[in-house]
């Protein structure tokens, strides 16, 4: 299977991550500032600590982790489609979900289960670029959450400039595909997440569908030192208005 298949049929793409799930801490740990940026794209939600949030597409939650911190006596439920991601997120926090302050579930963050306005807050951490259609998603996570609750989308968007895309295949091709392949053994998901970003919404076009979907107080920031031109978390409401 090559990465262009996943390009074109992404609800593969979490298989694939199967196949890397004992690796991904070590791949992403080797990638400076990986949990800082996570937990500062966290932060700009201003939790209280009683919401229950959606960690979607967490991983083997790393995400999660960014997010802990700002729960009390809400509830984090991470949500992946690779068993494998999950099995190693839900051995990472067996305690937290003994203590019913975590749990993981099995699903296709294209498909959730959840009634219409039932949602607080959704976190999205490298997972709407993996989605076969942003606009279906977006909606979906729209319908989903309640008037007022908010949505992050913390992920690789290039920056609208002449240099940004070149200096992600660089970087793409240079450094995050070899030494990614040599430490996983895989170079399919690695050489799909170049091509991913290269082809996903720059920040501008991914505001634009947020508002189009209904969102209001859209904004992102730009995560700092050199992965500035690349990773963006943008923010948005459900209006508290909204039917
Ligand atoms: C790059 S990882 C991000 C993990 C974590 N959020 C983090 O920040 O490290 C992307 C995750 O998205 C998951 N994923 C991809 N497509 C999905 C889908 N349609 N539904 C649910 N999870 C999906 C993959 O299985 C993978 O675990």
């Amino acid at each position: 299977m090559s990465a262009t298949l996943l390009i074109e049929n992404k609800a593969i793409v979490p298989k694939e991550f199967n196949k890397i799930a004992r690796r991904y801490d070590l791949a992403t740990g080797l990638s400076q500032g990986y949990g800082y940026d996570l937990e500062k794209s966290a932060s700009l939600l201003q939790l209280k600590g009683d919401e229950t949030v959606l960690d979607l597409c967490c991983g083997t939650g790393k995400s999660t982790a960014a997010l802990l911190p700002f729960i009390c006596s809400g509830k984090i439920t991470g949500i992946d489609n690779s068993e494998e991601m999950l099995r190693a997120a839900r051995e990472k926090f067996r305690a937290e979900s003994e203590s019913g302050k975590t749990e993981f579930l099995l699903y296709d963050a294209m498909q959730l289960p959840y009634e219409e306005n039932s949602v607080d807050v959704i976190f999205m951490a490298y997972g709407l670029r993996n989605m076969p259609d942003y606009e279906t998603c977006i909606r979906n996570l729209y319908r989903i959450l309640k008037p007022g609750g908010k949505l992050l989308v913390h992920d690789y968007s290039l920056s609208e400039n002449a240099w940004a895309k070149g200096y992600w295949k660089v970087l793409g091709y240079g450094f995050i595909l070899p030494f990614c392949t040599l430490l996983t053994g895989e170079s399919r998901i690695f050489s799909y997440l170049v091509r991913s970003v290269s082809r996903f919404l720059q920040p501008s076009a991914l505001l634009a569908l947020l508002q189009k979907n209904g969102f209001s107080d859209t904004h992102y920031v730009s995560h700092k030192g050199w992965r500035e031109p690349i990773l963006k978390a943008f923010y948005a409401v459900k209006p508290e208005d909204s039917v």
